[in-house]
């Protein structure tokens, strides 16, 4: 059984032995903290050559100026603009993030995201998770009706010119649970019992999931947390912010290869 988070000590040093102790800490696990022993001067090159002896990357990034279409590049953005408004991106925003799944619409996903961090909010700015096997538990006990819902209506997401129709829960043969969920990015042209399910759900995971069960993850520069996308569910606590950067991370999706 898969476990839900652990923290992984870094050299900084050893690209190809910090790699293997990463790539066997995400074979286990939901979440991984990766903390880093020594100050990086190079970020960058630290953790393109970390990720590509993990696993393979993939080029995530998307022009939010061009509705999310890809650029090519492998590393995406998220960092406080005092310029954008808050409503306008959350990867620009210092708002709260709902709880989502990063490849909602991504019919070729990778499975893996990791965020480095080069900059910390001065307040605030925590990556949240929920364990997609505590929430199938949760509901499974607390909500059996819409957990029957969740397993059985696809639901639309769509970004740019890609889409993903599925159920927000699929559970394979072994137990390996499979999320599915941005609740901005449902498509409004479908079903209407569809989008009340991604109502419905949403309201569930801000409002009525066991706030004791969300893990909170607090970056310092240099350090990264890498996740299963589609067997956690992710969001952001708001933050303080009132300069360009003032929080800021870069982000990639990367597909770990199974073990031997
Ligand atoms: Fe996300």
């Amino acid at each position: 059984m898969r476990n839900f988070t652990t923290t992984v000590s870094m050299s900084g040093v050893d690209t190809d032995a910090d790699a293997d102790a990463a790539r066997e800490a995400i074979r286990s696990h939901e979440v991984v903290h990766l903390q880093v022993a020594n100050p990086l001067d190079d970020l960058r090159r630290y953790y393109d050559a970390l990720v590509e002896a993990i696993g393979e990357p993939a080029n995530i990034d998307e022009d939010f100026r061009r509705g999310g279409a890809p650029t090519g590049e492998r590393w995406l953005e998220i960092r406080y603009d005092p310029d954008i408004p808050d409503d306008e991106a959350f990867r620009y925003s210092k708002n709260a993030q709902p709880f989502h799944t990063d490849e909602s619409y991504v019919s070729s996903a990778v499975g893996v995201i990791l965020f480095y961090c080069v900059s910390a909010a001065p307040a605030g700015g925590e990556t949240v998770f929920i364990s997609g096997r505590q929430l199938v538990e949760e509901l499974q006990a607390a909500r059996p009706e819409l957990f029957e819902q969740l397993l059985t209506t696809p639901v639309t997401y769509r970004k740019a010119d890609d889409f993903k129709h599925r159920p927000i829960i699929e559970i394979a043969d072994d137990g390996t649970v499979d999320l599915n969920f941005n609740y901005f990015c449902a498509d409004p042209d479908q079903a209407p019992e569809a989008l009340a399910l991604n109502q419905a759900f949403h309201d569930y995971v801000e409002r009525d999931y066991p706030r004791e069960l969300v893990l909170e993850v607090s970056l310092e520069p240099g350090e990264s947390v890498m996740w299963h996308d589609d067997r956690t569910l992710h969001g952001r606590n708001s933050f303080t912010a009132s300069e360009w950067g003032d929080r800021f991370i870069w982000k990639t999706g990367l597909i770990v290869p199974v073990a031997a």
